[in-house]
């Protein structure tokens, strides 16, 4: 079952690389704008909740199966019983989806960050838009599926380096980097007029919004959670089977979720309070908070402070998307390799990461075309190739364009059912006790014992199930 693979160069890098897949525009996007349209405090508790009962004992599971049988995704479902590869399965098609929509939004960040560039030497990055730019851009198809191609290269060129020379190498300066970042951005905004209103939205707590909306934010909270600690689409699956036997799975998968929260906490921080200083507390704009109102917010600091404040916010959240989406070409690769080096056959690392980033950003170019759902696109959207007279607007919209489609698809639906069926194998059939035995290698004691069997096997699986039907009756009424 086990065979001699690469492993990190060190757990400081195994930290800093498993940290960027789940720091991500999940964090700086997703975490704001869904706390803004979720009554803020209220999407935080139970945010904060769902990582305490699910986020430990999923990044856990993952990290301990990858790491035992020492495969990727599919690979270590297969080794521990052939007739479960399809749980691993679920996980790779959610990767695959999630980098071809995720490379979009990256390559919308690129081009962002390099407006801001423009401005802070005195031109105009743009093209004369001003605060407009995101409705002028999403109108340029062919410099969306540029962007879209050049994200999809740079993640390419990073993943064909490898776990160590590759992935490893560009996350140990890029969280460093991200976390400097977004500080100077936190203390600049916290000297703003205002910007207190940001962290009321946050921190004060409105029971009664819980209380009236508590399985719509549930939902959203626990799609976020999965998302955002990249659980569910075999990402720490496959970076725990690159893990050394000699580092400590127990402590490495505390150190993740509660990092990434403290990120996603972070980015809260940077947004909403400067939002709240710079754009009129325009919170709940949806996903138009980062590509729209946040123009604002540089817009109204003004001048060079603007751009540089704009250039670094961009570079911040390309950062984070780069070591994310990383981790979602590394699930296709590593799942690919395995197959080959399993047949006798050479990994070929360089030429699978290749075919399946091309497939990607095959996937990816319809969502670079549909404007996001604005209307007036350049193809058609989900809902009229599917024959439905109308879009989904009295519910979560899924098929009113293509990112909401594929989103549906992997975070709705793939993702809970590989978490659900992790949960379920590990407490009822493979046992607690081999997550324990794993975790307890090289003479780490495995803490909490009691607590994570009843994660897997009961408190897990509820929740899980409560949001899949929280989901279906949001997308389908
Ligand atoms: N975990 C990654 C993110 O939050 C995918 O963006």
């Amino acid at each position: 079952m086990e065979q001699k693979r690469t492993t990190w160069g060190s757990n400081f890098g195994f930290l800093m690389a498993a940290v960027g897949s789940a720091v991500g525009l999940g964090n700086l996007w997703g975490f704001p704008y869904k706390m803004g349209s979720n009554g803020g405090f209220a999407f935080l508790i139970v945010y904060i909740a769902l990582v305490i009962l699910l986020g430990f004992a999923g990044t856990m599971g993952e990290l301990a199966i990858g790491r035992k049988t020492g495969y990727g995704a599919v690979g270590a479902y297969k080794a521990l019983c052939k007739k479960h590869a399809w749980v691993g399965a679920l996980g790779v098609i959610s990767a695959f989806i999630i980098v071809g929509f995720y490379s979009v939004l990256g390559g919308m960040v690129l081009r962002y960050m390099l407006g801001y560039l423009v401005g802070i030497f005195g031109g105009d990055g743009f093209a004369g838009t001003g605060t407009g730019f995101f409705e002028h851009f999403l109108y340029k198809p062919g410099s969306m599926v540029l962007f879209l191609g050049i994200f999809m290269l740079i993640n390419c060129l990073i993943v064909m380096g490898g776990i160590k020379g590759g992935i490893e190498k560009f996350s140990k300066i890029a969280m460093p980097a991200l976390v400097v970042i977004i500080i100077i951005i936190i203390v600049y905004v916290l000297t703003q007029d205002n910007a207190k209103a940001g962290y009321i939205f946050m921190f004060q707590p409105n029971w009664q919004y819980l209380g009236d909306n508590f399985f719509t934010v549930l939902r959203a909270a626990a799609g976020q959670m999965f998302f955002s600690l990249s659980l569910g689409m075999g990402i720490m699956l496959t970076y725990g089977s690159y893990l050394s036997k000699n580092e400590s799975i127990q402590r490495n998968s505390f150190i993740i979720p509660i990092a990434d929260s403290i990120v996603a906490l972070l980015s809260g921080c940077a947004i909403l309070p400067s939002v709240a200083a710079f754009a009129g507390e325009n919170y709940g704009k949806g996903p138009g908070l980062l590509f729209s109102t946040m123009l604002q917010v540089f817009d109204n600091m003004g001048g060079t402070v603007g751009c540089i404040m704009g250039f670094l916010f961009f570079l911040l959240v390309l950062l984070a998307a780069i070591t994310s989406s990383i981790s979602l070409l590394e699930v296709c690769s590593t799942f690919a390799i395995d197959r080959r080096v399993k047949k006798g056959k050479a990994p070929r690392r360089k030429a699978v990461t290749v075919v399946f980033a091309a497939a990607a950003f095959v996937v990816g170019i319809p969502t670079a075309l549909d404007a996001l759902g604005f209307g007036g696109a350049a193809i058609k959207a989900p809902y009229e190739i599917l024959g439905l007279t109308t879009k989904s607007e009295a519910y979560a919209l899924w098929n009113d364009c293509w990112l909401d489609f594929y989103d549906m698809i992997a975070e709705g639906f793939l993702m809970p059912l590989a978490a659900l069926s992790m949960c379920l194998l590990i407490g009822w059939v493979y046992k607690t006790n081999m997550i324990k035995n794993e975790c307890e290698i090289g003479g780490n004691k495995f803490k909490f014992y009691r607590f994570f069997d009843l994660m897997y096997k009961v408190v897990g699986p509820i929740i899980i199930v409560i949001t899949l039907i929280a989901q279906i009756i949001e997308f389908f009424g």
